[in-house]
């Protein structure tokens, strides 16, 4: 059971293929379960290229794609239901193994004839599982395990030809197989981390039951890439907007290390970016893997078009326009003697994204209030797109093989409009970019060295545009009060505020106060994602 809803089939025609030219590969069939996307991780976790298609792909597409093995989801709908989505009794016969999870266990055990009802109560969360037979699916795995459970039907009888591996206490059957026709269900979730022997199941499934061979790794994903960067562009000149995230950082690299000085970086600089953060993108791009740079010092010109505009929303328009326009220059200029400049734009687009948009693009599918600082559609280039196929931890170790430095490896995000959207209620002016730059400069270093940087989704500050009333040494004060915003997150779309312990909350208060005469009080924003946003504006 899940809430997230399967790919709709009109994206279906749409869907673009990922797929590197992988001699393996695993497909997990969507059925709009909430932990499918999970799934294709894991599976490459396990060293096995998996991509995530609707389970509306046609049979066809899917027999061309000549899968190892084939994974159906979970999802939200009850086998027995009319319009719940169907197996095509075809899949069986593509003489690959199945194994189906939850709903997908459930759609194959009722298509083979074996009985899924509605069980009196559901099982959701954690579950004890009691093997009663191995099989091949858990040999050599405890007898008694814990996993996760998310359901309200259950099987109650395998079909004719399985044998019935394990129950739990909702579920009288938890896990079958047959051997003889490659077909494989467990009810549990193994790709969650609640279930402790998921990720070893779903390796057994991968190694021994489909034969993978597991090959798909950081260094194959390069050379991969690297091929198809070549094939791609050709001797053409390519552009790159550098942003300081990992994942501009990583496409660029990659296409560096492809085609070398046919790549231009242009890096801009708005002045709404953190302290050190463009001397850190210059020192390593230009000076270490001497890419071509170009580094636009634009912080004037943003700021002066940022004069007198307080609305979140006109500040983020203001800053994309002012962003495209500056590049747009920069890529003119790179026109050689014969007039020819880049044909390619280098784009750090993730598979994450190509999931959401229903295979689309790409293009579109960054959501629209976060495309400022990114290019609009309608610019005359044509699109690298060397991540398309990569989550983002993948994004990290490719990162880590190509030499990127830690710092920009695990960069926390950073909003495009940086640090305009973080002055609120009021005008980002260079004065308070300043004192906001230097208290985020500040928590910074603390959260650093406490060792939580990476724990955290995302650590800032934020400037209201209000003064508040205090006392120091003998004299009233009257200055600026900075929030202090912590999160824990995994994808962005909820988070919670992170507890960060009273000593280090004191050190960075009191260290903010001392060392910036602007700021005469700190504050702590305890609000989770809903429903508060993660920015305050
Ligand atoms: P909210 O505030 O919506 O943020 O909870 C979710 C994530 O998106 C980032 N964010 C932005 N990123 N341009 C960006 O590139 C933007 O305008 C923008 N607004 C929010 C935010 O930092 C968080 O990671």
């Amino acid at each position: 059971m899940g809430e997230a809803a399967a790919t709709a089939p009109e994206a279906v025609a749409e869907q673009r293929s990922t797929t590197p030219a992988v001699t393996e590969e695993v497909i997990v069939l969507d059925y709009g379960g909430q932990y499918s996307q999970l799934i294709a991780r894991r599976v490459r976790d396990c060293g096995v290229f998996s991509e995530l298609l609707s389970h509306h792909l046609p049979l066809e597409e899917l027999a061309r794609r000549k899968p190892r093995g084939i994974i159906l989801s979970g999802g939200p709908a009850s086998v027995y239901e009319e319009g719940a989505p169907r197996l095509d009794p075809g899949l069986l016969e593509l003489g690959v193994p199945v194994l189906g999870i939850c709903y997908g266990m459930q759609l194959l055990v009722r298509a083979l004839g074996g009985r899924v009802e509605q069980a009196d109560v559901g099982e959701f969360g954690r579950s004890d599982l009691h093997v009663i037979t191995p099989g091949v699916l858990l040999r050599g795995m405890p007898l008694e395990q814990t996993c996760w459970m998310s359901h309200r039907d259950a099987v109650f009888e395998p079909p004719p030809g399985f044998v019935a591996l394990a129950s739990s206490g909702a579920s009288p059957v938890a896990a079958v197989e047959d051997t003889e026709r490659g077909v494989y269900g467990i009810q549990f979730h193994p790709e969650v981390v609640h279930t402790p022997y998921g990720q070893e199941i779903l390796t057994r499934f991968l190694t021994e039951i489909c034969g993978c061979e597991r090959t798909w790794s950081a260094a194959s994903i390069v050379e991969e890439q690297i091929r198809r960067i070549r094939e791609q562009v050709g001797d053409s000149k390519v552009i790159c907007g550098l942003s300081g995230g990992v994942d501009s950082s990583v496409a660029a690299l990659l296409v560096h290390r492809a085609v070398g000085d046919q790549l231009t970086c242009v890096f801009v600089d708005h002045g709404l970016m953190r302290k050190g953060e463009g001397e850190q993108v210059v020192d390593a791009f230009r000076d270490t893997f001497k890419v071509p740079l170009v580094a636009v010092d634009a912080e004037r010109r943003f700021l002066q078009k940022l004069k007198g505009v307080t609305d979140p929303e006109a500040k983020r328009r203001t800053i994309g326009a002012e962003f495209i326009r500056v590049f747009e220059e920069e890529a003119a200029k790179l026109a050689g003697a014969d007039g020819e400049g880049p044909q390619y734009l280098v784009q750090g687009t993730l598979y994450s994204d190509v999931i959401e948009s229903g295979g689309g693009t790409g293009a579109a599918t960054i959501k629209s209030h976060h495309n400022v600082g990114g290019l609009p559609d309608d610019l005359q280039f044509e699109l690298v797109e060397p991540l398309r196929a990569l989550f983002k931890d993948e994004v990290r170790a490719v990162g880590a093989e190509l030499g990127l430095p830690d710092r920009l490896v695990w960069r926390q995000p950073f909003p495009g409009p940086g640090l305009a959207i973080r002055i609120v209620g009021g005008e980002a002016t260079k004065e308070r970019l300043d004192v906001l730059r230097e208290a985020d400069h500040i928590l910074q270093e603390e959260i650093r060295l406490a060792g939580l940087y990476r724990e955290l989704w995302q650590s800032f500050c934020v400037l209201p545009d209000v003064r508040t009333v205090g006392v120091q040494g003998d004299g009233r004060t009257y200055g600026y009060v900075v929030v202090l915003r912590a999160v824990t997150s995994d994808d962005a779309m909820t988070a919670d505020w992170a507890r960060l312990p009273y000593d280090l909350l004191e050190t960075i208060a009191s260290r903010m106060i001392n060392e910036l005469p602007a700021v005469n009080r700190v504050v702590l924003d305890i609000t989770s994602k809903p429903p508060g946003t993660i920015e305050w504006e």
